[in-house]
C-alpha cells in the first residue's frame, strides 16, 4: 500500500520532526515524510531533514505582504512534493481559514498541554501555576483557532510538587515523541474518523505502560 505522505512545518529545533524521521525509517510504518517546511532561516529542523535526505525548504514569513500569500507558497511547497497531510511540528504561525480552503481536515499539530487546558504559550509554566496534577500533550485537526480541533491521541504525564517548567517540559516531550508517530499511524492506517468536533479512532492498538488515551 502506497505511505501516506507528509508534510511537516517547522519553526525551529525539530524534536518532534526526528521522532517522526525515526518512526518513518521504520519499514512497516505507513507514512514517510515529502518535505520539511521552516519558516525560519537556519532552524536546527532542516538540518534534521537535510541529514536524513528529506527536501528542506525555507519559506520565511517576512518576505510576504500577508498571510494569504505566504500560505500560498506553503501550498505550493506542499504540492510540489505530493503532501497528502501536513503536519505541523512547533510551527509557530497561524494559519488562516483560507489555508483550511485547500487543507480541509488534512492538517494536524502537536501541542504540549492536554488541551482544552492551556492553549498558546507558556504551557508547562501555567499547568505548574495551576496547581494541575497532571499534564501532557495532545495531537490534533488543525482548526483556524489557535490549538483548536478534534483530538486524535493524548498522553499524560504527573506534575510534581517541586517541578519546574523545564523539568515538565523534559517529560512530556519524551510522550510528545511518542503519540505522534502513533496519531500518523492511525491516521495512515484509516482508523481515525471525524463525528462533529470528535475524531473517532477506532480499533488502534496503544502500547503498553503509557497513559495514552485514542480518545475513540
Ligand atoms: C513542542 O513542545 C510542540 O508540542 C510545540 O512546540 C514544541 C516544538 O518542539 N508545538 P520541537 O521543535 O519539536 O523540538
Amino acid at each position: 500500500m502506497a505511505r501516506l505522505r507528509l508534510g511537516v512545518m517547522i519553526s525551529g529545533r525539530g524534536s518532534n520532526l526526528q521522532a517522526l524521521i525515526d518512526a518513518c525509517q521504520g519499514l512497516a510504518f505507513p507514512a514517510e515524510i515529502a518535505c520539511v517546511v521552516s519558516n525560519v532561516r537556519g532552524a536546527q529542523g532542516i538540518e534534521r531533514a537535510r541529514a536524513a535526505g528529506i527536501p528542506g525548504v525555507v519559506v520565511p514569513h517576512k518576505g510576504y505582504p500577508d498571510r494569504q500569500s505566504f500560505e500560498a507558497d506553503l501550498t505550493r511547497v506542499h504540492f510540489a512534493h505530493g503532501v497528502d497531510l501536513v503536519c505541523n511540528a512547533g510551527f509557530m504561525r497561524i494559519l488562516t481559514p483560507s489555508f483550511f480552503d485547500t487543507w480541509a481536515d488534512r492538517v494536524i499539530n502537536i501541542h504540549p498541554s492536554l488541551l482544552p487546558a492551556f492553549p498558546g504559550l507558556r504551557t508547562h509554566e501555567r499547568a505548574i501555576a495551576a496547581g494541575c496534577r497532571f499534564s501532557g500533550c495532545t495531537v490534533h485537526f488543525v482548526r483556524p483557532e489557535v490549538d483548536a480541533g478534534p483530538i486524535i491521541v493524548q498522553a499524560a504525564v504527573p506534575v510534581r510538587p517541586d517541578d519546574t517548567p523545564e523539568a515538565l517540559a523534559g517529560r512530556v516531550l519524551a510522550e510528545e515523541h511518542r503519540i505522534y508517530p502513533l496519531a500518523i499511524r492511525w491516521l495512515a492506517e484509516g482508523r481515525v474518523q471525524l463525528d462533529g468536533t470528535r475524531a473517532i479512532v477506532a480499533e488502534a492498538e496503544v502500547p503498553a505502560g503509557a497513559l495514552i488515551n485514542p480518545a475513540g
